[in-house]
């Protein structure tokens, strides 16, 4: 890993929705999941960061959205920024800015976008030159999901043997040409709580305490083979069905966790519920429904669908916008001064 002084970098990265889900974590020090996960990263949607290194500052700052940050939010960026040290030699501590434009905390996956964004200004403005296996390594220890927006296009994460975690990190499976005809109907809903406790300690309840966490376990590498061939075949259908029989999976484990996690308002189960039903006028899977740990729902079609299928998500009440995404492409440099 060359070094040259600190200075700034900035980098800006996309969000993922997770269409096989990780939830829970078998070693919590290297943040290593039970499972392996697969995710497409959105084009539109996006964190912009950027990381001054500066001499004579006396703690790292955060800001996000223009606000300075405290509690929580900053001490996983200090956390993240102490591993960055560790690995650059550098002792400066930094100024981080990010701004996101999408909602922050609602499960639309800003904990993703925002440390790969960070992961790659910091190693960046410290000097690094990571290859984007390490840097997919990094980001996983500030959110598990980041280690995915490393990469554009369609991700596999996986979970690797390993007890060093050295074999747990995301890979591109098809880059975000792959399947342009794919459409991502995001569902934005009125009122959605923002999340108070994030998902890496949501998902730990679960291990603890829902008896459908080991089910869940065992189903998931015969769905997770699916699913790489529904995406390398470009097979719709299929992978509608896979990721809503994915997303039903992921959400029982959630209601059955001690107390409950129910990410979902009544609008965003109005929405999946029409997703069923236009799939059983239809006579087969034109669409399918996903959501992370949050509200707002992705409606994956076909483009020959998406405009029936979004007039439809859009008339339910209290869905307040739709968004039509695709996959997109992976991190982009905008700027690295050395100091
Ligand atoms: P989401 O569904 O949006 O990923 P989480 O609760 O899992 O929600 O994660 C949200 C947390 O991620 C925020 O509270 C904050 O700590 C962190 N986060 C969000 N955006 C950024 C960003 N751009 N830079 C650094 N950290 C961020
Ligand atoms: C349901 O990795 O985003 O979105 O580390 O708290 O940010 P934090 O958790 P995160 O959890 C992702 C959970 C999920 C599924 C997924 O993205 O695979």
């Amino acid at each position: 890993m060359p070094r040259s002084p600190p200075g700034v970098a900035a980098c800006e990265t996309a969000p993922n929705i997770a269409l096989i889900k990780y939830w829970g974590i078998r070693d919590p020090e290297r943040n290593l999941p039970y499972n392996s996960s697969i995710s497409v990263t959105l084009d539109r949607l996006r964190s912009r960061t950027r990381v001054r290194f500066r001499p004579g500052l006396t703690a790292d700052e955060f800001r996000l959205n223009g606000v300075r940050m405290g509690g929580g939010p900053l001490g996983d960026v200090r956390r993240f920024l102490d591993r960055v040290r560790d690995l650059s030699g550098v002792t400066d501590h930094a100024e981080v800015r990010s701004t996101n434009n999408f909602q922050t905390a609602s499960g639309l996956a800003s904990s993703a976008s925002g440390f790969a964004a960070l992961a790659g200004a910091a190693t960046l403005a410290a000097g690094l030159d990571l290859s984007p296996r390490q840097l997919s390594q990094l980001a996983r220890l500030g959110s598990g999901s980041a280690c995915r927006s490393v990469f554009g296009g369609f991700v596999e994460w996986r979970r690797g043997t390993r007890p060093d975690g050295r074999d747990c990190y995301a890979r591109p499976l098809f880059d975000e040409h792959h399947w342009p005809e794919l459409v991502d109907v995001v569902a934005i809903v009125a009122n959605a709580p923002t999340k108070v406790v994030r998902s890496a300690s949501a998902m730990q309840a679960s291990v603890r305490t829902s008896a459908e966490f080991a089910r869940r376990q065992r189903e998931l590498p015969a769905r997770i083979d699916a699913l790489r061939r529904a995406l390398k075949n470009r097979n719709g259908p299929a992978l509608f069905a896979l990721i809503m029989e994915e997303c039903d999976s992921f959400r029982r484990v959630c209601e059955t966790t001690t107390p409950s996690l129910n990410y979902l308002t009544r609008t965003s189960r109005e929405v999946l519920e029409a997703v069923r039903l236009e799939n059983a006028v239809r006579g087969e899977a034109v669409a399918g429904y996903t959501h992370d740990a949050g509200a707002h729902v992705h409606v994956f079609t076909l483009r020959a669908n998406a405009t029936r299928v979004r007039a439809r998500i859009q008339a339910i009440r209290g869905v307040s916008a739709t968004h039509v995404l695709h996959a997109g492409p992976g991190p982009r440099i905008l700027r690295v001064t050395r100091g």
